[in-house]
């Protein structure tokens, strides 16, 4: 199924090099079993491991890393 959406299925996008967006409202567990949640109707998670505020994306993706002199 592409492209079509079924309303018992979650819907979830994938940001390229960004945050997996997930219909809200949302409870995220971690791997140490913690557990955020969030009510927000599009919820950002991020995916990139940089955000200061993970598991929720905080666009820290966004930012560029310094280029080292050569
Ligand atoms: S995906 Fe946005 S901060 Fe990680």
């Amino acid at each position: 199924m592409t492209g079509t959406q079924d309303s018992k299925r979650t819907a979830v996008r994938v940001v390229r090099g960004g945050p997996v967006l997930v219909e809200g409202p949302v409870d995220i567990e971690l791997p140490d079993g913690s557990h955020v949640q969030s009510d927000r109707f599009m919820v950002a998670v991020c995916a990139c491991g940089r955000s200061k505020n993970y598991p929720l994306c905080d666009t820290s993706h966004r930012k560029r890393r310094r280029r080292t002199a050569d």
